[in-house]
């Protein structure tokens, strides 16, 4: 098949929602309550995209202010019509956090290290800004395993496409595993470290409602959908159909499971 070179793009809010930020959102709230952080602590959101994960601590955890650092100017744009006011918003990248030194009580991060290229670096980053006894935490797709409306399509991708497996987030991104979690956070020196999976399910009306989203070219998998011909991106979508379970009332009921891990800043 014709393909671009794979890209990671995030350039779009609204096609972004669509794929993937939704289910941000529903993974954010159980994702918080397992942190149990109490009121009135100052945040730090790294990669905060569109406001998926920011907007929840808003709302749900009485924050003392909230700062959210994002390199994609259009997902700022995009957060600072949504959370004005309510969050600090400012360019930057996880490994180059433009906040003073132990600033924050708490820094998370939803879906982004795995788009880190040095997640070492960004750990170190995130432990610099955050006080001594604070919490960093963050949560990343099971890509590999049970991230279903990923998964299935790589499956069938991969398929029809030998060269496409270079673009698998299952392969191309060790860290969506717990053991490699453990590992990134224990090498910034965090302690009493821990792991749990957040599991929501991802119900789509019909097989169109499951694959309008891959059509916004936001995301890998959607920017490989649309890197291809057209010939190419139907027999795509004919395969990722048949090895979807479809309901007898045509909708499709799947699971993503998010990989979420928490740590302390050695005080
Ligand atoms: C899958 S999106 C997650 C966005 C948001 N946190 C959410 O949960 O919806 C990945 C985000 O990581 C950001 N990102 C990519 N590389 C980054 C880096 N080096 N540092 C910080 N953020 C990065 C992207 O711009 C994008 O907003």
């Amino acid at each position: 098949m014709n393909q671009k070179p794979a890209s990671d793009t995030w350039e779009r809010g609204s096609p972004y929602e669509h794929y993937v930020g939704r289910w941000s959102r529903q993974i954010a709230p159980l994702f918080l309550v397992w942190l149990s952080i109490p009121v009135g602590r100052r945040w730090l959101d790294v990669g905060c995209g569109t406001g998926a994960l920011c907007a929840t601590i808003v709302d749900r955890c009485a924050p003392a202010s909230v700062d959210g650092v994002e390199p994609s100017e259009e997902f700022l744009r995009t957060t600072r019509e949504s959370l004005a006011g309510r969050v600090s918003l400012h360019p930057g990248s996880a490994t180059a956090i433009p906040l003073p030194d132990a600033s924050v009580d708490v820094t998370v991060s939803g879906l982004v290290l795995n788009f880190v290229s040095d997640q070492p670096a960004a750990l170190v980053e995130m432990a610099r800004v955050t006080r001594a006894g604070g919490t960093i935490a963050a949560y990343v797709w099971d890509y590999a395993g049970k991230m279903e409306l990923m998964r299935l399509f790589w499956d069938a991708a991969v398929a029809l496409d030998p060269d496409a497996v270079k673009l698998d987030e299952g392969i191309r991104f060790p860290l969506c595993r717990p053991d490699a979690l453990d590992k990134l956070f224990a090498s910034a020196g965090l302690q009493h470290i821990e792991i749990k999976a957040i599991d929501i399910p991802t119900p789509f009306a019909s097989f169109d409602a499951y694959w309008q989203p891959f059509l916004g070219g936001q995301g890998p998998a959607p920017a490989y959908v649309m890197s291809l011909h057209e010939s190419a991106r139907a027999r795509l979508r004919d395969s990722v159909r048949a090895r979807l379970p479809v309901e007898a009332d045509g909708s499709i009921l799947l699971t993503a499971r998010a990989w979420a891990v928490r740590a302390g800043v050695t005080a």
